[in-house]
């Protein structure tokens, strides 16, 4: 692939506090991969293809580091409700609806489309207990370019007769499903025990096993509710912290291990995610939905945590990762009203950093413009009013707050545009 340029507002941030910003500039792209960013063309590349985005800004791709692709269809239904009656009442029982493969082709195909078209290019995300419609999923992020984990939910106790498997078969089905998916794709095969309550000690020991055997990862729900981190010490006699149940089982030592919402922590967790480089997910708007707690996400970033933004559709109820940047900004101020003893809010920068380059790295080289980072990128209009200029900082604060996927212009992955229809 020839060297290609871009020309635009180029915004990203290397670091949790700093917004590179390169207004008017070139961004030059070499197979796919950042080569530099220059103010002029430089004279090696003279020759080279220019695109020309004017004033409109060019910024990398989100990560979606929680979302279930299989409440696609949810989204906004039954918000009124805490995270126990919402799961009984309106996502277990859609849920089982993905054993029938029609169905769940419908839903994932539209779900997938949708993350495309609102910039998320890399997702980590939930598929249901039914193997086929999760390999369905599978094969359908890798046909459309993405980056991506991909979890056979494993759920054996506590689960209603129709969405249950028994633990033998839970882990036949997920080994059948890590054997078929050994490749070396950009989509990767991840484990997804649904959350403690709902999966047995033998259950997840089990899963340690193939975590094992298969090298992968973890990805569930972790301290999520007052609800859920007492009923996890409830099913787990002898534990004491949510994160030692997956730690024990060996759920942590080959792979990312991505937990979602993080909302109530102990030291405990927290020492052991830290000792495992593990994510904490920030959803706001699930937390906001269902789930009624907000992340300390200013203390446990400075206490070195690894911090990511999800969606968590359809406990939040929009797939736009730029919106929860947003409102991660939100309920950090807040979370700072009622608990102003500590620091609690961050800046847009710090949530973009977030959503970005922090939640691409598991990924590999995504979510930045630094040399050698995959050119993953969105090209966004130049969200001014026409009469008030603003500056590329004031423009990617704005496409968070109001923007929708009308305001994306052009999107590529690994340097290749992908034409898309909005
Ligand atoms: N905990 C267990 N299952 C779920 C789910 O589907 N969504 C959320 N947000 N939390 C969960
Ligand atoms: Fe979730």
């Amino acid at each position: 692939m020839a060297v290609k340029l871009y020309h635009g507002d180029i915004v990203y941030t290397p670091s949790a506090d700093a917004l590179a910003v390169y207004e008017n500039s070139y961004i030059a792209v070499d197979s796919g991969k950042v080569e530099g960013i220059y103010p002029v063309i430089p004279e090696k590349y003279k020759h080279a293809e220019c695109i020309d985005y004017g004033r409109q800004m060019i910024i990398p791709a989100f990560s979606d580091l929680h979302v279930h692709g299989s409440q696609y269809v949810q989204r906004g239904i039954g918000m009124d409700c805490l995270l126990s009656n919402w799961l009984n009442h309106y996502t277990f029982p859609q849920e089982a609806g993905f054993k029938d493969l029609s169905y769940a082709k419908k839903c994932y195909d539209a779900f997938v489309d949708d993350m495309i078209c609102h910039g998320t290019f890399h997702a980590n995300v939930f598929g249901t207990i039914h193997r086929e419609a999760t390999d369905y999923l599978f094969r359908k992020m890798e046909e459309k370019g993405m980056y991506g984990f991909v979890g056979k939910v494993n759920m054996d106790c506590n689960s209603p007769e129709f969405l249950i498997e028994t633990t033998e078969d839970s882990l036949r089905e997920t080994e059948i499903y890590l054997d078929s998916h050994t490749g070396s794709g950009k989509v990767k095969p991840i484990l997804a025990p649904r959350f403690a309550p709902t999966c047995s000690e033998k259950l997840m020991t089990g899963l340690g096993k193939l975590a094992a055997k298969y090298h992968c990862g973890v990805h569930t729900h972790l301290v999520e509710s007052i609800w859920e981190a007492e009923e996890a010490l409830r099913c787990f006699p002898g534990y004491h912290s949510d994160a030692e149940i997956y730690e024990r089982a060996g759920l942590m030592d080959h792979g990312p291990s991505i937990f979602a919402h993080v909302i109530f922590p102990t030291e405990e967790d927290k020492r052991i995610m830290k000792k495992h480089g593990s994510f904490s997910v920030h959803c706001p708007d699930a937390t906001t939905n269902i789930i009624a707690g907000i992340m300390p996400l200013a203390a446990m970033h400075d206490e070195e945590l690894k911090i990511a933004i999800g969606s968590d559709v359809a406990g939040g109820h929009s797939i736009a990762i730029y919106k929860q940047i947003a409102r991660a900004v939100q309920l950090s101020k807040l979370k700072e009203f009622y608990e102003p003893d500590q620091s609690q809010t961050i800046t847009l920068t710090q949530a973009f950093y977030h959503a970005t380059k922090e939640a691409g790295s598991v990924f590999g080289k995504v979510g930045s413009f630094e040399k050698g980072y995959q050119f993953n990128a969105l090209v966004i209009d130049t969200m001014e009013d026409s009469w008030v200029p603003l500056t590329a900082e004031e423009r990617l604060e704005r496409f968070c707050y109001i923007g929708d996927d009308r305001n994306i212009r052009a999107r590529f992955i690994d340097g290749k545009e992908i034409h898309f229809e909005n």
